[in-house]
């Protein structure tokens, strides 16, 4: 089974659009509990852009299921994030300009700082995630910082699959991109989790990647969620990465 984490935080971004007080993002995690959501994802930024300091402290007394903590590597969020205790911190780059988070962790200039404050928090019993780029070097780099999970950031995965047309193409693709990377951290003791980009059309090519464990998808969700609800399009993207029916590939997984 893989476990959907739903990321509210672009329920934050509509309410900070306006300055009031409403869509409440914690209310909307309680709809994504109601729809089957397995975590809940936020991401309290520098800047905070979207989700305030109140909202992560909010959530952690409302919600029933795990919290997931995204957050850069500073002093000041790693302050946060002992006092707050959240089931999992998953570590992030972060810029200023950017739009959404654009690539993963660069490891390497990182090392020690990474490992410092993955062994900090895991010593509290927190699942350290470092969000990283899905390849084998970067899965042996977070071996070595210690990481109990990592999440591969599947943008480019997504902007690539989206425009393939041939499923051999799109098989070689998910092999090349998710799966040796996932198989690799299998064998390092580590959790395979995935997240950014991944929408209705594209999330159930996550079934077939062995290890598998865990998505964390927010944009596409609050999207349909106009139309829909939220509880429903949470319901639909859990159906999309479980249901067998919905496996692009009937054969199962890719070996
Ligand atoms: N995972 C991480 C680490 C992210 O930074 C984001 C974007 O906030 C997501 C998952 C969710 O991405 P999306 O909103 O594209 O589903």
């Amino acid at each position: 089974m893989i476990r959907l984490g739903v990321n509210i935080d672009h329920v934050a971004t509509v309410r900070q659009a306006r300055g009031e007080l409403y869509p409440d993002p914690v209310q909307a995690a309680v709809f994504a509990e109601l729809g089957g959501a397995d975590n809940i994802t936020c991401h309290l930024r520098e800047d905070r852009r979207h989700i305030q300091d109140r909202d992560v402290w909010a959530l952690k007394d409302t919600i029933k299921i795990p919290l997931n903590f995204e957050m850069a590597c500073t002093k000041e969020m790693l302050a946060i994030a002992k006092k707050l205790k959240p089931h999992a911190v998953t570590l992030v780059p972060e810029k200023r300009e950017e739009r959404t988070t654009e690539g993963g962790l660069a490891l390497k200039n990182n090392l020690k700082a990474l490992t410092k404050a993955t062994q900090e928090l895991q010593d509290l019993g927190i699942l350290v995630s470092l969000f990283i780029e899905p390849t084998v070097a970067a899965v042996e780099l977070s071996a070595k910082i210690g990481a109990k999970a990592v999440e591969f950031h599947t943008g480019h995965f997504c902007h690539k699959i989206d425009r393939l047309t041939s499923t051999s193409e799109k098989i070689r693709l998910v092999h090349d991109s998710l799966g040796l990377a996932s198989v690799r951290a299998h064998e390092c003791g580590i959790q395979s989790h995935f997240g950014h980009g991944l929408h209705y059309a594209n999330a159930s090519w996550l079934q077939v990647v062995p290890f598998a464990e865990e998505a964390n998808i927010g944009h596409a969700i609050i999207g349909r969620a106009i139309f829909c609800g939220l509880e429903k399009a949470v319901r639909d993207m859990r159906f999309l990465l479980n249901d067998a029916h919905l496996n692009p590939l009937p054969n199962g997984r890719l070996k």
